[in-house]
């Protein structure tokens, strides 16, 4: 673990380690074994995020439940950590889901991991919506934008979601090319533009720790140790579990 958190570890924002519900692991095994692979990596602490996207994956609350429970128990008190929330792909059903109340939000109630078609435009309503989510008190948290062609063509928008409030996570292996040439000079040129908040694996399979390792290095390289604190620590843990919502029966 680097020596510069005291202790602390990396904080996982976006991991498919739960088997069985998604396109992550189909067994437990899978899950176990990117666990310890992103604890020996120096993470302590990995929020599961299971996709929520109708029509592809949309794991019944049940199931998440059942697969988190097996593999907190098989990974015991040595941890890491292991903590729930969801990506919402957002076409009209989960944008209702998430207005009434029945998202998978981070652990802290406040925030919420939200994705959008790597192909095309930006969807028509996307700032509108992101927008009514932060008024409504979730802050949008949007998964990999240097992946999606409507940020890749468009830093402007990104700058301007920003400003709204809406947070930035970048997937880590995109520095050392899993989504193209394109994804990792978009990811570059998001750093370099201060337009970063988080840094997650989106880790599917162990099979892609060997990237997440060489991204962290070059993430180090390119930015410092204060920017892997920064965005591996600090960043995640004041946007998904800090300061935890108050239960939503005294919410006004
Ligand atoms: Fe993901």
């Amino acid at each position: 673990m680097p020596e510069f958190l005291a202790g602390e570890g990396f904080i996982d924002l976006h991991c498919h380690l739960l088997h069985g519900v998604d396109d992550g692991p189909e067994g437990l095994p899978g899950g176990l074994d990117i666990a310890a692979g992103l604890k020996a990596l120096g993470w302590t602490c990995i929020v599961a995020t299971p996709h929520v996207r109708p029509g592809l994956y949309d794991p019944s609350d049940r199931a998440v439940l059942e697969s988190l429970r097996d593999l907190r128990a098989a990974i015991g008190a040595g941890g890491p950590r292991v903590l729930l929330a969801g990506e919402h792909y957002l076409d009209a059903e989960v944008w209702q889901r998430i207005a009434d109340g029945r998202g998978r939000p981070y652990p802290n109630g406040r925030s919420i991991l939200i994705e959008i078609s790597t192909a095309g435009p930006a969807p028509a309503r996307l700032s509108e919506q992101l927008f009514r989510m932060r008024v409504g008190g979730l802050r949008p948290v949007l998964a990999h934008p240097e992946r999606c062609a409507a940020f890749q063509d468009d830093t402007a928008l990104l700058e301007e979601l920003r400003r709204a409030g809406v947070a930035v996570a970048l997937d880590l292996t995109s520095l050392v090319g899993q989504g193209g040439r394109r994804s990792r000079r978009t990811a570059e040129r998001f750093l370099e533009l201060d337009l970063v908040d988080v840094a997650c694996t989106d880790t599917h399979d162990a099979r892609e720790l060997p990237d997440v390792e060489k991204a962290l290095a070059r993430l180090r390289k390119l930015c410092g140790d204060e920017a892997l604190e920064r965005l591996l620590h600090a960043g995640p843990t004041r946007i998904a579990l800090d300061n935890p919502a108050p239960p939503a029966e005294v919410r006004h």
